[in-house]
């Protein structure tokens, strides 16, 4: 019998698990910044030190399957913007979007951790109005915590955010919602720019988020951040050092064919197979082979 209050059955991944991992692996991560993350669990049974796997998903369906595959986090992304809806960018999503989606998400009961964006100008206004919205993520669309894009900016809205005991996970390097402000989706921290992304991981981290998304930065930056910072670093297209990596489900099933990032390996080119399968039936529809009697009732 272990010392939590009530047991279940399958092993829930919670904010806790995830901050733990990086310490599992390399006791004492991260010497620069203070231990101050929001989470108060053990490490143990939720995948001791091994690496993060994330993966986005925006509907109950995909939700079951890739929780069912084994994915540690869920990540409900204001990326849906763009996958989902056929925006161009993130910066049109708002809330309402993102709950529905969410809602639809945390309905397929993932034991990974659930994960929601806060959308663009969702985390400004006020420390009221910033709580209201992520409160929303948690008591009514079942996210389990939420994301927020930002560094130096943003560090006092987390500390405000798990202050009243909501896990947030930071986000920072290329960060889509300020996307007019970069003048497009570009690689971030090269040269001497890196040292304000550095500047920015170490705030998230020291403002108390669970982990920090590392988004289109250089490698050797992605590994100077993961050594420096005691909460795992969650890396897409931020090289192989994090601690773990995220990436668009749309991306890897090469569901998503108007943009393509250099990052995204496709596991599986699942946009082929629909347009396949779906010219085969229209064709069996058109010449009369669909349906057979073993699709009819009598
Ligand atoms: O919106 C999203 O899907 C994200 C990931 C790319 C990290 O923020």
């Amino acid at each position: 019998m272990g010392d939590d209050i009530v047991e279940t059955a399958r092993a829930k991944v919670t904010a806790a698990d995830i901050f733990l991992r990086k310490q599992a692996r390399e006791p004492g991560a991260g010497g620069r910044t203070e231990r101050r993350a929001s989470t108060n669990g053990k490490a143990g049974e939720n995948g001791g030190g091994r690496k993060i796997a994330a993966v986005t998903a925006y509907d109950y369906t995909f939700a079951r399957l890739v929780d069912a595959a084994g994915v540690d986090v869920i990540l409900v992304g204001d990326s849906l913007g763009m996958v989902m809806m056929g925006l161009p960018n993130t910066v049109g999503v708002g809330m309402e979007a993102m709950l529905h989606h969410t809602l639809s998400v945390s309905r397929a009961g993932p034991r990974a951790l659930l994960v929601a964006d806060m959308p663009f100008l969702s985390y400004d206004g006020g420390v009221d109005r910033v709580l209201t919205n992520a409160s929303r993520f948690l008591q009514e669309a079942g996210a389990e915590a939420v994301k927020l894009e930002g560094g130096v900016r943003v560090a006092d809205t987390i500390r405000s955010l798990v202050g009243a005991n909501i896990p947030v996970m930071g986000h920072v390097g290329l960060t889509p919602q300020a996307v007019h402000r970069f003048g497009g989706f570009k690689v971030q921290g090269r040269g001497r720019d890196g040292e304000q992304v550095f500047e920015d991981a170490l705030a998230v981290a020291e403002a108390g988020a669970f982990s920090i998304v590392l988004e289109s930065i250089p490698l050797e930056l992605g590994r100077k951040i993961t050594e420096a910072v005691h909460v795992p670093t969650i890396g897409i297209g931020a090289g192989p050092h994090c601690d773990g990596q995220v990436l668009v489900l749309q991306d890897m099933l090469g569901l998503y064919e108007e943009f393509r990032p250099k990052f995204a390996k496709v596991y599986a080119p699942l946009g082929e197979q629909v347009k396949e399968a779906v010219s085969r039936y229209v064709d069996e529809v058109a010449a009369g082979e669909f349906p057979t009697e073993s699709h009819s009732f009598r």
